[in-house]
């Protein structure tokens, strides 16, 4: 860890998966959280989805970001600190990072702490600049130790990939609301949005034709099997995503082909025909909609860069 300047360790919960997966089948939706979708093999095939041509979302961050880089570089003025939240390998950075006046520092968060770690120690190397890391869920309060890093001038937050569209709006505000206290008065925020679009867009974004989304959500069946020792008929389910236009969110779920069963210590859950697991929402905003939400926090929207469709937002915030 020596290149480091700090590393926090908030200790996450990481979860447990049976107990979740058991509490989430005894539901009358049944459900489960999309933080199990990424082992390493969902993890492999969620890189792939980004590549995918429906998958609009990671294409458009990125081209909106590239083409505003320098004016999105200037918004936080000379010495800022960047906090990325989620910083998984630290792909989406450099351009930032590289792009600012004198940046004073820059501290990864993610869940997973081996993968952070080396993610932010290899950055650390690479990088003139204090590089510091914090283990921690989006859930929590995170404090970034005082006195360690150089002070910076303010605080600019990092959330890109529209990953706040996973939380409902309620967590949504109760996240920026944290954010807000990591991060202090005076702080930026740049978060990346999935707008609010043609339902046919969106619905083709996760059903891709060459089934990757789908593999993707049917992995969760084979990580039950594999882990847990599940006895489930994997054939009998499919892959179920469409666009909920009354709670403007896509939502992803495995349905039961026919009716079938899932066997998991000692106890049976059965799926009649065409009932689902509810494995995912990912909440599409409104520009509207998300100055309400932000009026629910410390936050204000200063400037907004999207591409021409206007299918996604990159959002810059600040606490005043
Ligand atoms: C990584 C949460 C932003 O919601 O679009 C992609 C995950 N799920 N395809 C999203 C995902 C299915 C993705 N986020």
């Amino acid at each position: 860890m020596g290149p480091l300047a700090f590393f926090l360790d908030m200790h996450p919960a990481l979860g447990d998966f049976r107990n979740d997966v058991i509490e989430g089948l005894a539901q009358d939706q049944k459900s489960l959280s999309p933080k199990y979708f990424y082992d390493e093999r969902g993890s492999a095939l969620f890189k792939q989805i980004t590549e995918q041509p429906e998958y609009y979302p990671t294409q458009t961050e990125k081209k909106i970001l590239l083409e505003n880089a320098a004016d999105i570089a200037a918004a936080p003025g000379p010495n800022a600190a960047v906090f990325e939240y989620g910083s998984g390998a630290s792909e989406k950075i450099e351009w930032l990072l590289n792009g600012l006046d004198r940046p004073a520092a820059y501290v990864a968060m993610d869940i997973s702490k081996d993968f952070l770690i080396e993610a932010a120690s290899t950055f650390a190397r690479n990088f003139d600049l204090p590089i510091a890391a914090v283990c921690a869920d989006f859930h929590g309060h995170v404090h970034i130790p005082p006195n360690i890093l150089p002070a910076p001038a303010r605080w600019l937050g990092y959330f890109p990939g529209s990953t706040l569209g996973n939380m409902t709006p309620a967590l949504a505000a109760r996240f920026l609301r944290r954010a807000g206290e990591t991060l202090g008065t005076g702080a930026q925020f740049l978060l990346g949005v999935d707008l609010e679009k043609d339902a046919h867009i969106i619905n083709a974004a996760y059903n891709d034709e060459a089934g990757v989304t789908a593999a993707f959500n049917l992995n969760l069946l084979t990580r039950m099997e594999r882990e847990l020792g599940a006895d489930i008929r994997i054939e009998d389910f499919e892959h179920y995503a469409f666009y909920n236009e009354e709670d403007w969110r896509l939502e992803m779920h495995l349905r039961a082909k026919k009716q079938t069963e899932i066997a998991l210590d000692g106890r049976k859950f059965s799926f009649a025909a065409g009932e689902t697991l509810h494995t995912e929402n990912s909440h599409k905003y409104s520009i509207n909609r998300l100055k309400a939400l932000f009026a629910e926090t410390p936050w204000r929207l200063d400037t907004v860069w999207t591409d021409e469709n206007q299918w996604f937002a990159a959002c810059l915030l600040s606490n005043n």
